[in-house]
C-alpha cells in the first residue's frame, strides 16, 4: 500500500543562543560562524526541558494539523540521540503523555534518524501492520555540547519535528526510501564522556572532525538523492524541492552544485536553528510548506546524513487534502 505524509508538526524551545552570545563564551566571532556555517542563532532547551517535552509538542502539532487524535495512531517511531533516559524510551514517554497506543520505540541513527524513522513507518503502514504512525525527531543537543569546543558548539541546536504517516488517499505519497550506514566512519563524529570534574563524572560531549564530515556530507547528499530518485523512477528535473539535513549552509550549497540543481530547489533554514540533527528535516519541511513552496503533486526529496556514518533519502509526491498547508 502506498503511504503518505499527512501533516508535519514542529516545536522549538523558546531559549535563543545567538552568535553574539557564543562570542562571549568561546574564542570565535559572529562573522566566522555566519560565513562558515550560515547559522545566525539556535534554540536552546531549558535545563528542565527534555527531548520528550519537545517531542510531545511537535507530535501534538502534527496531529492537530492532520485532524487526528493520538488514539487514531497506532505506532510511534521516535528518533533521538538525546533521550531523557536509556529506558523507558522517549517514544514510550511520548506515548504515555499523549495517551496513544500501539508499539512505540526509539531508533538512533544520529542526524539520519528521521529518515530511518520515516522508512520504518512507511513499511509498517505500507504492509498494513499499522494504520497511522507518528514519526518524531527530537533533540536537546545543547545538553551534550562542550561549550569550550568552538569546532562543535557553534553548530548545534535543539528542536523537534513530527509527521503523521498514513495510507495515501490520492495516489501520491512516499515513492522510495534508501538508507545507508558505514561504521568505518564512526570516529568522525561521536559522543564520549567528558573529563571528570570535582562534582563527578564528565557529561557526554560531541566530538567531530568537521572537515572530514563536511567532505563526506557533500558527496553523500548528492549520491543518496540520486539513488532514491532512481529507485522511485523519478527524474531529478521533476523534483521541485529538496529538503536536506541542515548541517551547514555551505554543505547544502555544495550538494546543490554537485547535483546541478538551482540553489532555490534546496530548503535552507539553518540560520534560525543551526543543526538540530534528527529534527532538522521536519523543521525545514514545515517551513517550506508555510512559505507556500509545496503544492499537491510536487516531487520532493528528503535527504540527510549523520554520525555512524549514516545516511538516507526519501522521495515523495506531496499529497493533496490532509497534507496541504493549513
Ligand atoms: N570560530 C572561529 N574559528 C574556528 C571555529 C570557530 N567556531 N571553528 C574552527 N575554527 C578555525 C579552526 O581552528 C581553523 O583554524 P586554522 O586554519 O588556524 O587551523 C579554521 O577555523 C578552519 O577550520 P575548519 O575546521 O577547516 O573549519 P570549517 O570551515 O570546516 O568549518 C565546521 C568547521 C563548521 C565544523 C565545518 O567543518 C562543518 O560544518 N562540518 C560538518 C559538520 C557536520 O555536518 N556535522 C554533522 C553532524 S551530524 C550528526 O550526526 C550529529
Amino acid at each position: 500500500m502506498l503511504t503518505s505524509i499527512k501533516a508535519v508538526g514542529t516545536h522549538v524551545p523558546q531559549g535563543v543562543l545567538t552568535n553574539a552570545d557564543l562570542e562571549r563564551m568561546v574564542e570565535t566571532s559572529a562573522t566566522w560562524i555566519r560565513e562558515r556555517t550560515g547559522i545566525l542563532e539556535r534554540r536552546i532547551a531549558a535545563p528542565n526541558e527534555g527531548a520528550t517535552d519537545l517531542a510531545v509538542m511537535a507530535a501534538e502539532d502534527a496531529l492537530s494539523r492532520a485532524g487526528l487524535r493520538p488514539q487514531d495512531t497506532d505506532l510511534i517511531v521516535l528518533s533521538t540521540s538525546t533521550p531523557d533516559s536509556t529506558f523507558p524510551s522517549c517514544a514510550a514517554r511520548v506515548q504515555e503523555r499523549l495517551s496513544a497506543r500501539g508499539p512505540a520505540f526509539d531508533i538512533q541513527a544520529a542526524c539520519s534518524g528521521f529518515l530511518y524513522g520515516l522508512s520504518v513507518a512507511d513499511q509498517f503502514v505500507g504492509s498494513g501492520e499499522a494504520r497511522q504512525a507518528l514519526v518524531i525527531g527530537t533533540e536537546t543537543l545543547t545538553k551534550i555540547v562542550n561549550f569550550k569546543d568552538r569546532g562543535t558548539c557553534v553548530v548545534f541546536g535543539d528542536g523537534a519535528g513530527a509527521v503523521v504517516v498514513g495510507p495515501s488517499s490520492d495516489g501520491a505519497g512516499i515513492r522510495s526510501c534508501v538508507l545507508g550506514s558505514d561504521g568505518q566512519g564512526g570516529d568522525l563524529i561521536y559522543v564520549a564522556p567528558g573529563a571528570p570534574t570535582p562534582e563527578g563524572p564528565g557529561r557526554p560531549e560531541i566530538h567531530m572532525d568537521g572537515r572530514k564530515v563536511f567532505r563526506f556530507a557533500t558527496e553523500i547528499l548528492a549520491q543518496a538523492t540520486l539513488e532514491a530518485l532512481e529507485k522511485a523512477g523519478v527524474a531529478l528535473e521533476d523534483v521541485s524541492l529538496i529538503v536536506p539535513h541542515q548541517a551547514n549552509a555551505r554543505i547544502i550549497e555544495a550538494a546543490a552544485k554537485r547535483l546541478g540543481v538551482a540553489p532555490e530547489v534546496m530548503v535552507n533554514n539553518i540560520a534560525q536553528y543551526g543543526n538540530t540533527s534528527t529534527a532538522s528535516i521536519p523543521l525545514a519541511l514545515r517551513e517550506a510548506i508555510d512559505a507556500g513552496r509545496v503544492a499537491a503533486g510536487d516531487f520532493i526529496v528528503l535527504v540527510g546524513f549523520g554520525a555512524g556514518l549514516t545516511w538516507g533519502a526519501c522521495v515523495l509526491q506531496w499529497e493533496g487534502g490532509g497534507a496541504a498547508p493549513n
